[in-house]
């Protein structure tokens, strides 16, 4: 009969839908994979390496940059590099979401509250690379901002 066989149908129809669902808010729960590493947001500042802002060589040309984000700053505020250095950030927020973006690059970041974000640049061209934070994240928003110097 054409109704048990449509009933069925949609009833194979709505499983599937669930499923996909389900499916769905399983991978998104996961997070993109630069963002799986945890952090208490309270305990930033105990919490290695966030103890420890800074900017630090880890090779020839390597260098680590070790960053908390909070409103309304980036730190390190300061941030000074060889030209032709590969950099690898490691950051998290301290209270709200924050966005890095670095002007004149590809590097463009999201950083949140309880996750520990990685992105790597290569610098090959001296300068100063201004760092926009590009989430809304309160009423000194447009004046979170500092410069990569390349030299
Ligand atoms: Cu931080 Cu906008």
């Amino acid at each position: 009969r054409y109704e048990e066989i449509w009933l069925m149908l949609s009833g194979a129809m709505l499983v599937i839908f669930m499923v996909i669902t389900g499916y769905q808010t399983f991978a998104l729960g996961m997070g993109p994979p630069s963002n799986k590493e945890t952090i208490d947001p309270e305990k930033v500042d105990e919490t290695a390496p966030f103890d420890k802002p800074g900017v630090y060589q880890t090779g020839d040309h390597e260098y680590e940059v070790v960053m908390t984000l909070e409103v309304f700053n980036f730190n390190p505020g300061k941030i000074e590099i060889p030209a032709g250095s590969t950099v690898t950030f490691i950051m998290t927020s301290k209270d709200v979401v924050h966005g890095f973006q670095v002007v004149d690059t590809n590097l463009n970041a999201m950083v949140m509250p309880g996750h520990i974000q990685r992105a790597t640049q290569k610098f090959s061209k001296p300068g100063e690379y201004l760092v926009l934070c590009n989430e809304y994240c309160g009423t000194g928003h447009q004046h979170m901002s500092t410069v990569i110097t390349v030299k």
